[in-house]
């Protein structure tokens, strides 16, 4: 079998509420519905690598609870590996709180990463032959820092490819910017790690100039109704948004991230893989919830050959 993709990342238990609006502060409004499902984005973007059909082994960490539980139940219905779902002794699985306008399609969250943002020494050391053979390795930020450093620093060694998604939005030190192979900020993230405001394309190509300066090899920064832009440094490109029917766009940042990662590691090119991963985040919103509303690889197939030369 080929070397996996490794996520190292969060698992939470996404408890989202749809209203028409959101409510602001202060303010009570009544909702319209409420689901509980597996989420977070370290774990939306390895099942989202899965479906896409890629070798993923994700890394996270659960409480010894009935969200726990939850987890397990989906890996296990998904067909995926679950030997590195650590658990934690004390810390209760993590949860997000979301809430969904119905209107816009927006939504606001609230993230406690409970036990996957208790990631030991003893815990990273248990993955590391894994992350030393992994294909990519790819992060986000939703874990422990001191542990995400540790695996960056144990990856970077190793000379596997990193891929970081740097959500939420948290300034990473320079040090440990530049071991990334690339990094996948939307706008607001790249605001906060470049100090560059994102809105128009020449926006995106300085906030990327400021993260190649910094000796990350490729960037691609994902801009909502503007599309997704993309540069290793010599060529550039923004790819236009494709055009759906958005019901829900939680998620939809880690389903470009899982389709990215799955191309990457099929030996695709930068400027493919923006491709594949638009084609997986657009198929994402026209569904409800985040890890059950990524799109199988015969979906993402068809939307990249409808709409892309290759
Ligand atoms: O990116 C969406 C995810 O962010 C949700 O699943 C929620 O868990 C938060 O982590």
């Amino acid at each position: 079998m080929s070397k996996p993709i490794v996520v190292f990342g969060s698992f939470v238990v996404d408890l989202t509420s749809r209203s028409q609006g959101l409510p602001v502060p202060g303010q009570t409004i009544l909702g319209v519905s409420f689901k509980m499902g597996p989420g977070g984005k370290g774990s939306n973007q390895a099942v989202a690598a899965h479906r896409a059909g890629a070798n993923v082994t994700l890394v996270t960490k659960v409480g010894k609870d009935v969200f726990g539980k939850v987890a397990l139940d989906f890996y296990r219905s998904e067909g995926m590996n679950t030997d590195y779902i650590l658990q934690d002794e004390q810390r209760e699985t993590g949860v997000a709180l979301i809430m969904v306008d119905e209107i816009s399609a927006q939504n606001e969250i609230v993230v406690v990463s409970g036990a996957c943002g208790n990631i030991t020494d003893a815990d990273v050391e248990r993955c590391r032959p894994l992350i030393e053979g992994a294909s990519i390795l790819l992060l986000q930020h939703e874990i422990n820092f001191d542990a995400q450093y540790r695996v960056i620093d144990i990856a970077h060694r190793a000379g596997v490819r990193i891929v970081l998604n740097p959500a939420p939005a948290t300034a990473i030190p320079d040090d440990v910017l530049c071991r990334i192979d690339t990094v996948t900020p939307n706008e607001t993230e790249a605001q906060v790690l470049t100090g560059v405001e994102v809105k128009t394309l020449e926006d995106a190509r300085r906030a990327a100039q400021v993260f190649l300066d910094k000796g990350v090899k490729n960037v691609v920064i994902t801009m909502g109704a503007l599309g997704a832009f993309a540069t290793d440094g010599v060529r550039s490109e923004l790819l236009p948004r494709l055009n759906v029917n958005a019901i829900d766009t939680t998620g939809a940042g880690d389903a470009f991230n899982g389709g990215f990662v799955m191309a990457l590691s099929e030996g695709r090119d930068l400027f493919e893989a923006l491709r594949y991963g638009n084609a997986t985040g657009a198929l994402s919103v026209t569904r409800l919830g985040t890890a059950p509303a990524m799109p199988s690889r015969s979906e993402i197939d068809a939307m990249v050959r409808e709409n892309y030369d290759i």
